[in-house]
């Protein structure tokens, strides 16, 4: 079997087993077709490169939001990152409970922050300061405390096929830039109507080496101790992201084994 489960077959392009001009036949064109096993075997290779330590891997649902790929997902126990109302909509439709999401992206409404909360999503990550007001003040009209994190950017070098698909590099308008984390933390710890849970990052998509990880994590943990001596109950540490696939024959897959090390040290 290929690795990504399509082959031709004397001529016939198979998904797994399939034959697709009997999927054509059947349901019509244009039709996608995805391969449930290889989504299985590389959830599988992800999570046991993580084994022993408590972790829990969030699917960024912009990538493919089919319902039918989510509730696979979801049933091989992944959770989703989102980064719009619609996306959670959609997560709950899949089967997926408000603590099995975490809530990213820059530009978050009013109305989806709300949403989020109603949901009672795991943690909403904060990607401004007018954001983290924005949320405390829905919070407070809710009646509830909003679980967040931070999302940190580490400002470092890193190496994507395109620039826009870079997020942690400094200038970029995802995260909080890291000199300004001290000033948010501070301004979290002022505000009755959240709480920081966690610290997150990521750094940018189809990125094929760990050495942007390895330099951003140490910015990650110091973002982290800081904020646990302010007394924060830092729960959680958001790794992103993005690990590599290989579209084209030239294009590298990740190396998930060098990323977990770097974790787990
Ligand atoms: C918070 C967050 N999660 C996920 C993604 C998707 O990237 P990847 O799946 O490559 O990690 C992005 C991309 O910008 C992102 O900002």
């Amino acid at each position: 079997m290929s690795p990504t489960g399509f082959e031709y077959r004397d001529g016939v392009l198979h998904a797994e087993e399939v034959a697709l001009p009997l999927l054509a036949a059947a349901v019509g064109t244009p039709a996608y077709v995805y391969c449930a096993n290889t989504v299985r075997a590389r959830y599988r290779r992800l999570d046991q490169a993580f084994a022993g330590i408590p972790h829990h891997i969030h699917f960024a649902v912009k990538a493919n939001s089919n319902l039918s790929v989510l509730s696979l997902l979801r049933e091989l126990g992944a959770g989703v990152d989102i980064v719009s109302g619609g996306e959670l909509y959609r997560a709950l439709q899949a089967g997926f409970h408000g603590r099995d999401v975490v809530f990213s992206g820059v530009g978050k409404t009013v109305q989806e922050i709300a949403q989020a909360l109603e949901a009672e999503v795991q943690l909403i990550n904060v990607e401004s300061e007018a954001e983290l007001v924005a949320i405390d003040a829905v919070a407070a009209r809710l009646g509830v405390v909003a679980p967040i994190a931070i999302r940190v950017n580490p400002e470092v070098t890193v190496d994507t096929p395109h620039a826009y698909i870079k997020t942690g590099e400094k200038g970029q308008k995802f995260g909080i830039p890291r000199d300004d984390v001290a000033r948010l933390v501070e301004l979290t710890g002022e505000l009755s109507h959240v709480q920081l849970r966690g610290m997150g990052m990521h750094l940018g998509s189809q990125i094929g080496n760990a050495d942007p990880l390895r330099d951003a994590l140490p910015r990650l943990l110091a973002a982290i101790a800081y904020a646990q001596g302010k007394g924060h109950p830092i729960a959680f540490m958001d790794v992103g992201g993005g690990l590599s696939v290989p579209y084209e024959s030239h294009e590298r897959d990740a190396d998930i084994d060098d990323y977990a090390t770097i974790v787990r040290a």
